[in-house]
């Protein structure tokens, strides 16, 4: 092994994997030994083997199998069963991602072992505490030694907050590497059976989709304020029972959570995107396609200054407005936040190599 430094990556849930795809590729070109960790917080095929295959992301070296529970118990037993593996492997430095219960428990667990943490995406904030990203986001931060910021919105939280400058390093949005290097294969890819025109509606929010009711009543706006536009919807495992209670509707096209590349191809040929999801919000406004959110706060305020996002909450009426804005053809236009530009993977890795 010698002296070659030894960087462990974390990830657990279906947006970690579409992050840390770009920093492997990228450290790869530097002399350093790499290992990947899944927690096991997603584990389906459809929210995980697919996207390492699509991403092609090396097949994890250990899994940790948590599969789903409460947030006490999943964090907790992440913390239990990864303990042993940073004490056994000693990594040199732990990379983690984005805001997910995985993320956290690896700070943690690393943090107490006197590991050093660099967290990507670091500083986002909601400023919502009722939303359990937000306090993975706060401790993840509070505890990480290098933080890799996506926009600089996220440099002035983590200012605000009291972190130097010398561990905050602002290096643009990961995600949207994979997103330009997946592009030409989503826009060549066809999906069977769908409309010419559609809007995407993706919900996974406990605050939207874990009270029956509240979701159904969602839907009927979304049906309602769509018109005579169909409406195609992967659904998350979390919403999918709840829906079973939805009355049918001819255009409304309910489908299994699909793979990265056919979501980027659902997201481009749609028109227009209605989602609760954090990510989308971005990818959207790289691809210049309208979205409406459906929450009170955003931890990506840059999606509304400079990009297509539009925050609806729970006001249905405006959701029926910003709708009739988008059909009309005078949906929001925007423009790439700066350091969207497929190389962020590349400056993480610069800054680790030379750290
Ligand atoms: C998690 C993240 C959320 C992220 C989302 C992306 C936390 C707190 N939440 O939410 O930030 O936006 O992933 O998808 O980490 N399930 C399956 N199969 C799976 C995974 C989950 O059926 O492979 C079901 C289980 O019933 C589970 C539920 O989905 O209880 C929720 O999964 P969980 O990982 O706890 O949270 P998500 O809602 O996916």
């Amino acid at each position: 092994m010698g002296s070659t430094r030894h960087i462990l990556h974390i990830v657990g849930a279906r947006p970690n994997f579409v992050k840390v795809a770009p920093v492997l590729r990228a450290l790869k070109e530097y002399d350093l030994r790499q290992t990947l960790i899944h927690t096991g917080q997603h584990y389906d095929a459809n929210m995980s083997d697919v996207f390492f295959t699509q991403l092609e992301i090396p097949a994890p070296d250990i899994n940790l199998e948590v599969g789903s529970g409460s947030h006490a118990s999943q964090t907790a037993e992440i913390m239990r069963r990864l303990e042993p593996v940073i004490s056994d492997r000693r990594p040199d430095l732990v990379l983690v991602y984005g805001d997910v219960n995985s993320t956290l428990a690896a700070a943690l667990v690393c943090s107490k072992l006197l590991v050093p943490v660099a967290h990507v995406e670091a500083g986002l904030r909601s400023f919502d505490r009722t939303m359990p990203e937000e306090i993975n986001r706060v401790v993840t931060d509070c505890l990480s030694d290098m933080l890799f910021t996506p926009s600089e919105d996220a440099d002035a939280n983590l200012q605000r907050e009291g972190v130097s400058n010398a561990r905050i390093h602002l290096v643009g949005n990961v995600m949207i590497d994979s997103l330009i290097r997946l592009l030409p294969q989503a826009r060549e890819c066809a999906i069977d059976n769908l409309p010419e025109r559609f809007a995407l509606v993706t919900l996974h929010r406990p605050a939207n989709v874990d009270n029956s009711e509240n979701l159904l009543s969602i839907m009927r706006c979304i049906i309602e304020a769509c018109g005579e536009l169909d409406i195609v919807f992967p659904v998350h495992p979390r919403t999918r029972q709840r829906l079973s209670q939805l009355e049918s509707d001819s255009r409304l096209h309910l489908l299994e959570p699909v793979p990265y590349v056919q979501f980027l191809s659902l997201q481009t040929h749609g028109g227009v995107v209605i989602t609760d999801s954090g990510g989308i919000q971005e990818e959207t406004t790289y691809l210049g396609i309208p979205c409406l959110t459906l929450r009170e706060s955003t931890e990506r305020p840059i999606t509304i200054s400079l990009g297509t996002n539009t925050l609806i909450g729970n006001d249905m009426n405006r959701l029926r407005l910003e709708m009739q804005k988008i059909l009309g053809g005078s949906g929001k236009k925007g423009v790439i936040p700066p350091l969207w530009d497929g190389e962020t993977g590349r400056r993480i890795a610069r800054i680790i190599a030379q750290s």
